[in-house]
């Protein structure tokens, strides 16, 4: 039986990196749901849409010009035929896919696509905001992970080389405006495993030892 695992979690709680690694360990694909927010909002933002007109972003969402794939590294998007996976991991970019994630015709348009991650014969690891409580509500195991505001800024200001005064400010928006919103907002679901990764490298985040809360 093939089987779903769901990570979720807050900006910079190390969901790809324990996803990527999970997905290798299992020899299964991964998915980074986050990617098809980052990527609509990059495109959206390279074609000058107005973030407020709604119906136009959902036009896009569902439009054949860009498209994402799974690969063992990273979940690519791909716009015109161009890989521009570089380009969405900006950390501006995350906070224009979080502020186009609150529309619900935005949303509805990419669960589909997101849904059809899970290929027939295969796992899969999907990790993002609302993986186990919209995506696949059916997944088999279900992770929430977290970790201090603090902790996540300063790893991404030293994965992107800014401040982390900086980061820190835009996360907590992001943070907010992820839990806040009427549609699916980012929360535990129900039953998952929560681990705080605030003092695990990745190692120790899979190791059998790890502190684990309960969900
Ligand atoms: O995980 P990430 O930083 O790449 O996600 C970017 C934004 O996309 C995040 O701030 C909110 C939105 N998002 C979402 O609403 N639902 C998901 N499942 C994944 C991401």
């Amino acid at each position: 039986m093939n089987i779903v695992i769901t990570i979720d979690g807050p900006a910079a709680s190390g969901k790809s990196t324990v996803s990527r690694e999970l997905a290798r360990r299992l020899g299964c694909p991964w998915v980074s749901t986050g990617a098809f927010y980052r990527g609509l909002a990059y495109i959206a933002l390279q074609m000058g849409l107005d973030f407020s007109d709604v119906d136009s972003l959902g036009r896009l969402a569902r439009s054949p010009i860009w498209s994402v794939e799974m690969t063992a590294e990273n979940t690519k998007v791909l716009f015109q035929g161009e890989d521009v996976s570089d380009k969405i991991a900006h950390d501006d970019v995350g906070s224009f896919a979080s502020r186009i994630s609150s529309y619900p015709v935005v949303r509805a348009a990419l669960l589909e696509g997101q849904r059809r991650c899970f290929k027939p014969g295969l796992h899969l690891v999907a990790e993002g905001r609302d993986c186990g409580t919209v995506v696949f509500p059916e997944a088999a195991v279900k992770i929430y992970l977290t970790a201090s505001s603090q902790n996540r800024a300063a790893r991404r200001a030293q994965e992107q080389g800014s401040s982390e005064e900086q980061i820190l400010k835009s996360q907590e928006v992001r943070d907010q405006q992820d839990s806040a919103r009427k549609v699916a907002p980012l929360q535990i679901p129900d039953q998952a495993l929560v681990v705080d990764t605030t003092n695990l490298s990745l190692d120790q985040a899979y190791s059998p030892g790890t502190q684990v809360c309960s969900g």
